[in-house]
């Protein structure tokens, strides 16, 4: 299996790491097939489920499509998000949180958003306990009420300040560092500054490794980030088969 010392040799050796979400077994099984070094149960599963946004989202719900996932997996190194108030209000918290992940899902790490004081302190003492965590910064999809979901880091002071949180999450002890919806120049500094991969998503070519939500990848959401990239449209594939299915069903062609 993929480890994250195997992710930071990828960063020394210029390998671009390849990165996707998963939400269940069979995603998960066709993602690790193609080769993906990094398979993420996100928080933005929250779409896949209905919700609004990635608030609502459990740690039971989350554990659920991880176990799933991991099922699915042999290869790729399966990363967690832990969702919104499973992990801030503590670091007491935070370690029982990640632990669930990596005892009942099989998780060989967990993501949490954010490089503010408290929450450095947390990761330094996840990491002391045995327990991988990646970072992400610029674009916070759990702060949407107070950021919106605008990309992040287009004034100087904004860009210096999530410059600093890189800088100080990988003092903490993260093994990479996610970068979201941020200038594309901002990336290139941090990626340069730091010794462990930058993985982007709407952050230009320059970080160590791209992420996507598979769902935008795949055209399965009903909508996508501006960044993301659709490359084919399953929405619009299902909803033919299911069509074909049905006339044949209705004019008594199917079963032949
Ligand atoms: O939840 C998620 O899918 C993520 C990616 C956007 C990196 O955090």
């Amino acid at each position: 299996m993929t480890t994250t010392q195997q992710l930071i040799q990828y960063k020394q050796q210029g390998r671009q790491i390849v990165a996707l979400t998963a939400w269940d077994y069979v995603i998960a099984q066709l993602l690790d097939a193609a080769g993906v070094d990094l398979i993420l149960v996100g928080d933005s599963m929250a779409a896949v489920l209905g919700y609004e946004t990635t608030l609502p989202i459990t740690l039971d719900e989350m554990l659920y499509h991880a176990k799933a996932v991991r099922r699915g997996v042999k290869q790729a190194l399966v990363v967690v998000d832990l969702p919104f108030l499973t992990y801030q209000e503590s670091t007491q918290q935070a370690i029982h949180s990640a632990g669930r992940a990596l005892k009942e899902a099989g998780a060989q790490a967990v993501k949490l958003e954010g490089g503010y004081p408290a929450m450095l302190e947390t990761i330094a003492r996840l990491v002391q306990a045995g327990i991988p965590v990646m970072g992400h910064v610029g674009l916070t999809p759990q702060s949407v009420h107070q950021i919106g979901l605008r990309k992040q880091g287009k004034t100087e002071d904004a860009a210096q300040r999530i410059l600093n949180e890189a800088q100080a999450l990988e003092q903490a002890g993260v093994f990479s560092i996610v970068l979201e919806h941020i200038p594309n120049e901002l990336a290139l500094e941090i990626t340069k500054k730091l010794s462990i991969p930058t993985i982007g998503i709407g952050a230009g070519v320059h970080c160590d490794g791209q992420v996507l939500v598979t769902s935008d990848l795949l055209g399965l959401s009903d909508k996508q980030p501006p960044f993301a990239k659709v490359y084919t449209n399953l929405r619009e594939m299902i909803v033919n088969a299911v069509q074909e299915f049905a006339g044949e069903v209705r004019e008594r062609k199917f079963p032949g």
